[in-house]
């Protein structure tokens, strides 16, 4: 599949799309994030999709560490790991897909960091920002889609509790303030959508807002 490029172009001379899923739990990123991914490559382009934390085996030995509620983790070394993580699926993954002109989609990125280590757990945004761009060398997403939801509603939808959905509804909701705080400081980036909405409706609309945005010329990174 690879070679697909909406101008025409050689394989390889634009670089791929990086597109994030962020919302809190229950929100359905998982579900869009696949239904993305199947409809691009149903028109054969090529595209990941990967999650965060993990992606790489260092990854996933992370993630594994990060969300058992029965191992302690302070505030600082959950942030770390959290960023090592990324560093990791930065280089071994997204990279290298971006640079061979694959759509690359992440379930989770950077602003999940600051969602969750910074605004939930009033750790200080401004570090995270700085340790964010240390561990991505400066790679933003062209596109987060921000899946919107109501914290009750999206706990309520939850099988699993991880470390996270063991916090408060407080918690939660200082997770999605800051996720509006960041989408409003960079409209460009972000769009917002009802997490409420049918999935096949959301599907839908997601796929016109990738479509377009594939159309337009990226630059290499
Ligand atoms: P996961 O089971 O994948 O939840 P979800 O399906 O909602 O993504 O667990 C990931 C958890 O890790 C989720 O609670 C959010 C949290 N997280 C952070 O706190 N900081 C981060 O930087 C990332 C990537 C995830």
């Amino acid at each position: 599949m690879s070679g697909w490029s909406p101008h025409g172009q050689k394989p390889g001379s634009s670089r791929g799309l990086f597109v994030t899923f962020e919302g809190i739990e229950g929100s359905g990123k998982t579900t869009q994030s696949k239904l993305l991914a199947e409809a691009l490559a149903a028109r054969n382009m090529p595209v990941v999709l990967i999650r965060e934390p993990g992606a790489t085996p260092m990854g996933e030995t992370v993630r594994a560490l990060l969300l058992d509620p029965k191992v302690a983790i302070c505030p600082k070394a959950e942030t770390l790991l959290f960023l090592a993580a990324r560093a990791q699926n930065v280089a071994e993954r997204i990279r290298p897909a971006l640079e061979e002109g694959t759509t690359v989609i992440c379930d989770r990125f950077a602003d999940s960091t600051l969602a969750y280590q910074g605004y939930a757990r009033c750790g200080d945004i401004s570090t995270i920002r700085v340790l964010n761009d240390y561990s991505t060398g400066g790679l933003w997403p062209d596109l987060t889609i921000l899946l919107d939801l109501d914290p009750g509603t999206g706990l309520s939808r939850q099988q699993n509790r991880n470390r996270m959905e063991d916090e408060p509804l407080s918690f939660h909701e200082r997770v999605r303030f800051g996720y509006l705080h960041e989408a409003r400081s960079e409209p460009e980036r972000f769009a917002v959508l009802d997490a409420g909405e049918k999935a096949e409706e959301l599907h839908r609309r997601i796929l016109g807002l990738v479509l377009a945005r594939l159309a337009e010329p990226r630059a290499r990174s």
